[in-house]
């Protein structure tokens, strides 16, 4: 390894960015309509899960992204758990998800009882390496009707769940083509890909079920927050029954037909999301430039890095810039982080396994190589539309062509 990388690296951030000014790796951005909204919700006392603004909210993430329905939640975490439910996913089923993910992808699995069955990523494809789980299920699985089973558990494979991991869609219309091929539902955790397109189709809008993530984190924030989109309408009728604790319709009564779950967002949240979601196509436009940037300022150290860029076909909404280590190493890659940290540039590196970590390591699992070479490959950097929002007189300086 090139020991003074971490130190090219620092310089190169120097360029752009202030030295010494602390740098998150995500902040949100707010203006005062998104301000105004909040108030708004606040002073018409409607602050819980009853108001306007749920349904107007609901109704803009679902024309904004082309699904017939949207079922607003109140967080991600909550979408992907509601959303497994709704498709009666029962006890040990498994669902076949990347272990190169949140560990919320996973957590909801296991809130509704079932069982995560791990496989592999690759970071050329962006996510799930869709032919080498072809491969893996020819061996795997038996066939019993119209279901598949896994030869090894006995258990039934109940679903695919992909990942379109910081912002950039996977190869998804694989993942749908391997679905249809084995009988399996997709739900696609699209927790940071708002506004992603792949094939001119947002992210969220392929599978059965897609679900996205509004915390404070994303693209676009409510404070905490999730939707789950589907063309189905018995799928968004279930879905919403579930989160709003399965209550009947009744203009006194108590009626809870089945156990629900207290997982819808409030009428506070939802007014922030509207306001938030106008600016969207503003937010993508600003982390495109930010991407070309990075792109320009490492373009020195190109034998040693790159900035990860969108896969063919897609346009990303570039949710979090991803510098990759052409070894991937992880000694080289924990020197770097501590080199930027120290600077108060807090990059980050990719997720754990999932099924590397102690709760979720008795699991299945497909051959993960892929997915530890990501692991090893990978640092995020400050991703803030505010960060090139406060440098744009730097940008002229840069010359760079946006
Ligand atoms: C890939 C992925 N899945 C799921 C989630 C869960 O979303 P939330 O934090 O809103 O529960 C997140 C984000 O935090 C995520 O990044």
């Amino acid at each position: 390894m090139n020991k003074a990388l971490e130190n090219k690296i620092l310089k190169q951030l120097n360029i752009f960015l202030k030295k010494k000014v602390p740098y998150p790796l995500h902040e949100p951005y707010f203006d005062k309509d998104d301000a105004k909204a909040i108030a708004k919700a606040f002073n018409s006392t409607y602050v819980s899960t009853v108001g306007p603004s749920i349904k107007s909210f609901e109704k803009a993430i679902s024309k904004y992204c082309g699904s017939k329905y949207a079922v607003a939640t109140n967080s991600g975490t909550s979408a992907i758990h509601i959303s497994l439910l709704a498709l009666g996913v029962k006890r040990k089923d498994e669902i076949l998800v990347p272990a190169f993910t949140f560990v919320g992808t996973i957590n909801a699995i296991m809130y509704s009882s079932a069982i995560p069955h791990f496989v592999d990523s690759s970071i050329e494809k962006k996510g799930i390496d869709i032919e080498k789980l072809d491969l893996y299920l020819k061996k795997i699985v038996k066939k019993k009707g119209k279901y598949i089973y896994n030869k090894n558990t006995g258990n039934r494979i109940r679903a695919i769940m992909p990942v379109h991991v910081f912002g950039h869609p996977c190869q998804i219309d694989k993942v749908i083509a391997l679905g249809k091929k084995y009988n399996l539902p997709i739900i696609e955790d699209s927790a940071e890909s708002l506004g992603s397109k792949y094939k001119r189709k947002h992210c969220g809008t392929f599978g059965t079920l897609g679900c996205l993530s509004f915390n404070g984190n994303k693209i676009i924030t409510t404070g905490s927050g999730g939707a789950i989109l589907t063309n189905n309408k018995n799928l968004a009728k279930k879905a919403k029954h579930l989160s709003m604790v399965a209550k009947k319709k009744h203009r006194w009564l108590f009626i809870h037909d089945q156990v629900g779950y207290n997982y819808k967002l409030t009428n506070l949240n939802a007014a922030m999301g509207i306001t938030q979601l106008k600016k969207i196509e503003k937010f993508i436009s600003l982390k495109r430039k930010l991407f070309k940037i990075y792109k320009k300022i490492f373009s020195p150290l190109k034998d040693s890095i790159t900035i990860m860029d969108e896969p063919i076909s897609a346009k990303s909404n570039f949710w979090l810039q991803n510098l990759i280590l052409k070894k991937p190493n992880l000694l080289s890659r924990n020197k770097i982080l501590k080199k930027l940290n120290d600077n108060k540039i807090f990059a980050r590196p990719a997720w754990n396994l999932i099924s590397d970590l102690k709760p979720y390591k008795k699991y299945p699992k497909m051959d993960l190589k892929g997915s530890k070479i990501f692991l090893k490959s990978i640092i995020s950097l400050p991703s803030s539309q505010k960060v090139i929002l406060s440098k744009q007189n730097k940008l002229k300086n840069l010359k760079i062509q946006l």
